[in-house]
């Protein structure tokens, strides 16, 4: 790692490694029930990439996520993002951290109902101590970017959902992070709305150089990373890049990849025991 050197901030830092993982390892509970929920797990995310994790049902994505987003702590291994490991970081510093570079889009949105849209975008930069002319020019180009500047005096319940989605992008983007998180974001979403949320996430991506890393179960969700991870019993197992692919030849390549993934585990299943395969399959 030689990314200790200060990054340009904003548009596609020139192939930076925005996260790299190594040897990462999670273990719950003691030594008369572990489980290994991440064993051993490596890979980068260059700048300016759109990375999707996928995996069956309890194959570790919310853990690794949860432990790049430093929520929880991981048991062994290295998690670099923009040059500082985190790993070694104590709890204030890793609160700043967690401020200063990364952003989040929670499932639920998780807007302030209190505060206007404006407010919810500009919070992060108003905890930075951002002077108010700095926040005003940086929420308002983000919001126009996002198609949201006629909501910015409007509060949360006064918006539709495709705004409030679209709110929440901007607060995630607005202190421009290394890297942006989202958890199976699409996950309570009708399908509409999912669509709008991924267009949302793909037009930060392409156009204002965000960095995202998205765990979802959701084939079609993924299907708007530029690579998809696939992760089985907390172990890398694939991985497949989008390359010049449209959206549709890629998601038909990630379905391929889901199937063998949940073939291979019902195999599994069926020679230690015949019973129970149906609900290991359904929850593939
Ligand atoms: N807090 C926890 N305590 C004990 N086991 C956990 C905890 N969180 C997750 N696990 C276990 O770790 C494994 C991976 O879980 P998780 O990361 O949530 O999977 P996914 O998000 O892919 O469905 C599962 O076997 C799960 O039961
Ligand atoms: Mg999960």
């Amino acid at each position: 790692m030689a990314e200790t050197v200060a990054q340009p901030q904003g548009m596609h830092a020139a192939s930076a490694t925005a996260l790299a993982v190594r040897q990462l390892r999670k273990s719950y509970g003691t030594r008369d029930s572990i489980t290994n929920a991440l064993d051993g797990v490596s890979f980068d995310v260059e700048s300016g990439e759109f990375v999707g994790i996928m995996g069956p049902s309890g194959s570790g994505k919310t853990t690794l996520l949860n432990c790049v987003s430093t929520i929880d702590k991981a048991t062994s291994g290295q998690i670099v993002v923009g040059g500082q490991n985190i790993m070694g970081m104590r709890r204030a510093a890793l609160a700043k951290f967690r401020r200063e570079q990364l952003g989040f889009i929670f499932q639920d949105f998780n807007l302030l109902e209190t505060l206007t849209a404006f407010e919810n975008i500009a919070l992060s930069l108003t905890i930075k101590h951002v002077s108010p002319a700095k926040i005003s020019q940086r929420v308002e180009q983000v919001a126009a970017s996002l198609g949201v500047t006629q909501v910015l005096q409007k509060y949360p319940h006064q918006m539709s959902g495709g705004q409030k989605q679209r709110v929440a992008a901007a607060r995630a983007i607005v202190g421009d992070p290394k890297l942006i998180l989202a958890d199976e974001p699409t996950g309570a979403l009708d399908s509409r709305s999912a669509t709008v949320l991924l267009e949302t996430l793909e037009m930060m991506n392409e156009r204002m150089g965000a960095t995202i890393m998205m765990v979802t179960h959701d084939s079609f969700a993924a299907s708007f990373a530029s690579r998809v991870l696939f992760i089985k019993d907390g172990k890398l197992f694939n991985e497949i890049r989008r390359g010049n692919a449209t959206r549709s030849e890629f998601f038909q390549r990630i379905v391929e990849v889901v199937s063998f993934l949940s073939g291979e585990a019902m195999e599994a299943v069926e020679t230690v025991e015949a019973v129970g395969v149906e609900n290991r399959s359904a929850t593939a």
